[in-house]
């Protein structure tokens, strides 16, 4: 172990990149109580979005130096990248970075679900693959669906207008605050630095589209509908709102994901890992009920 990977204090230095974003930013407020010191990579440092005591460090994917530089005193590293077409790239290079410094741990956030041609499930198989090819402690984190995805349905469900192409199948939803509880067991195992593994993390159970509608009704007192949708007449919908060709995609392939449950599987690896029950999807409507009334 190199001691510039360590703190003064003998504290493991954890790079978190992605800091700025939903796993990423509760990753790093959990991690300002844990006896690690954490730097926050981001492409903007000066955007002031960090929880005070995490130390922004500015990176550019397209100067692998930078990414170096920034990685040089990190022991373990966490990747999240929003989705975007320059994922897979500048994951890899992230990866290819740490690997060349000599980061003992890289904790990578990818996602559940069948081996896919559709966007990110294709992006996160060939990071994973590229991940697999290096001489590198890391563990894999394959989260089901965010329940936070349900907030690009708020104004839709406010207006009574929601609805979609997920059929009957069912998603387990978990919360991303779990996958950051998560992320940060596997940063701070010290004994297992230098495994090598895959954990399948879900919410508590199952839904389909039609009991999320029942609870919401429950939940604000008036009856919520789900509107069921092909996918060219869904495309059409998100299109129509404004929203480019690239996203609609994404979204008509999550809803055929829903439609097939290929998210449906219950595991129980935030309990076992984190100690706690996963975060029920009724409590994060709970929480954000606002969002869903006009
Ligand atoms: N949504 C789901 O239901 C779901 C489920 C399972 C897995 N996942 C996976 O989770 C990951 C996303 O995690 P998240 O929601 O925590 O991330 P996020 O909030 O969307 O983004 C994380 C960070 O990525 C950085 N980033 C770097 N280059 C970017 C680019 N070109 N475009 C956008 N962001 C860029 C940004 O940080 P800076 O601006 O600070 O550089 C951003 O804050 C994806 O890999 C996704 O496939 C998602």
């Amino acid at each position: 172990m190199s001691a510039s990977h360590r703190s003064l204090f003998g504290q493991p230095r954890i790079a978190v990149a992605g800091a700025t974003g939903r796993v990423g930013s509760a990753l790093v407020t959990s991690l300002a109580s844990a006896p690690a010191e954490v730097l926050a990579l981001t492409r903007n440092p000066d955007a002031g979005q960090l929880p005070s005591g995490t130390q922004a460090v500015g990176i550019d994917f397209d100067q692998p130096s930078s990414l170096e530089r920034a990685l040089r005193d990190a022991e373990r590293l966490f990747i999240a990248h929003g989705t975007a077409p320059r994922q897979p790239a500048n994951e890899i290079a992230l990866i290819d970075a740490a690997v060349r410094v000599g980061v003992r741990h890289i904790v990578k956030l990818s996602v559940l679900g069948p081996p896919s041609r559709s966007h990110p499930a294709d992006w996160h198989m060939e990071i994973e693959a590229h991940l697999a090819s290096k001489d590198v402690g890391y563990t894999v984190l394959r989260p089901s669906v965010f329940v936070e995805v349900l907030r690009r349905s708020a104004a839709s469900i406010a207006d009574g207008s929601w609805g979609g192409a997920a059929g009957i199948g069912r998603t387990n939803f978990i919360d991303t605050r779990d996958v950051a509880d998560v992320a940060r067991v596997a940063l701070l195992d010290a004994k297992g630095i230098e495994s090598q593994r895959a954990y399948h993390l879900t919410g508590p159970r199952s839904w389909n589209m039609q009991e999320i509608a029942e609870e919401l009704s429950r939940q604000l007192g008036r009856r919520i509908r789900y509107a069921d949708r092909t996918p060219s007449q869904q495309r059409a919908v998100l299109t129509g709102a404004g929203l480019s060709d690239f996203v609609a995609e994404l979204l008509v392939g999550l809803d055929r994901f829903f439609r097939d449950s290929a998210f449906a599987e219950t595991t129980t690896t935030v309990e076992q890992l984190t100690g706690h029950a996963p975060r029920p999807l009724t409590n994060w409507l709970a929480e954000n009920i606002p969002l869903f009334t006009r």
